[in-house]
């Protein structure tokens, strides 16, 4: 079956699918996206996402595509149209299509492009697993919390991550302290059972998966403390894990090659995915 894309208004085989050369998301970065997980055909966490995706806009002045009901149906038309369940859907959105020009337009019609891609949630097999993750500067621009498409940086961190034999890189400020993985959330637990992630700020995007597990350990009486943390205190506590929209909840294993706690996911890390879990069962859209 070939898979089929939205582009503009269209529905598209995947091959046929194509945007202007001359569109500003391909020119300059000048657009947003959003991934939003689908598990047995629900959209999760979906006012969450299109809360994030209503704020990117604005802080880059483009007009939405279309209102929050029209884009839902588009996203679970491209769901079914590609016979996906489990998966994810990929968003676009771009300033549109104008003569090469920094400046905005005068007029342009925003750009939405929709894909979608099979993905079951992580395994046992993958969170028993975990990930190595190394660590590197953070070179990004001051508005990381802007979930623009502009992402060199991180597919340059994630790029020697791999190239280190590691699934994730943790990006690092100038006073040495973690801001957050090239596309995930980082976490620490530490002392019995304190869980840290740095606060919201211009310098971390704020994961819909942050803000659930968030609710999801204040649920289940897990003490969770929102402040930055540095790398040595990563490496000395206890467990330490990353969440996003595709990874869920999963336990780090090591950082920079040094084993956190005994190298394998920790009991705090495995109460937080199985609190995450039950949270989006109970609270995907219907
Ligand atoms: N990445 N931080 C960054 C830099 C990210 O790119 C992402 C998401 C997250 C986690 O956000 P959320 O929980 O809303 O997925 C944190 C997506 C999945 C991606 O780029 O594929």
């Amino acid at each position: 079956m070939s898979r089929i894309a939205y582009v503009n208004g269209r529905y598209l085989r995947q091959h046929e699918a194509a945007v202007n050369v001359e569109d500003r998301g391909y020119q300059f970065s000048d657009g947003v996206y959003e991934v939003i997980a689908a598990e047995r055909g629900r959209l999760i966490d979906l006012d969450r996402h299109f809360d994030r995706l209503d704020r990117s806009l604005r802080e880059l002045r483009i007009a939405p595509p279309c209102d929050r009901a029209a884009l839902g149906v588009v996203l679970r038309e491209v769901l079914r149209r590609n016979r996906i369940a489990d998966g994810i859907v990929y968003l676009q959105i771009t300033r549109g299509v104008a003569r090469r020009n920094h400046a905005f337009p005068a007029s342009s019609r925003t750009a939405l492009v929709v894909t979608a891609a099979r993905k079951r949630p992580p395994s046992a097999a993958a969170v028993e697993r975990g990930v190595r993750v190394i660590t590197v500067p953070d070179i990004r621009w001051k508005r990381p919390d802007i979930k623009t498409v502009s992402l060199l940086p991180n597919v340059l961190a994630k790029q020697q991550a791999v190239e280190a034999g590691a699934e994730e890189a943790w990006f690092v400020d100038g006073e040495g302290r973690v801001t957050e993985g090239s596309s995930t959330n980082a976490w620490i637990v530490v002392g019995p059972a304190e869980v840290v992630t740095r606060p919201l700020g211009t310098d971390i995007l704020a994961g819909v998966t942050r803000q659930t597990v968030l609710d999801a350990a204040r649920d289940s009486n897990i003490r969770v403390v929102e402040r930055s943390f540095t790398v040595e205190e990563a490496k000395r506590a206890n467990e330490a894990f990353l969440t996003s929209t595709t990874s869920y909840v999963m336990p780090v294993v090591a950082i920079d090659g040094t084993p956190v706690g005994d190298g394998r996911p920790g009991p705090v890390t495995r109460l937080l995915l199985d609190a995450y879990r039950r949270r989006v069962e109970g609270r995907a859209e219907r």
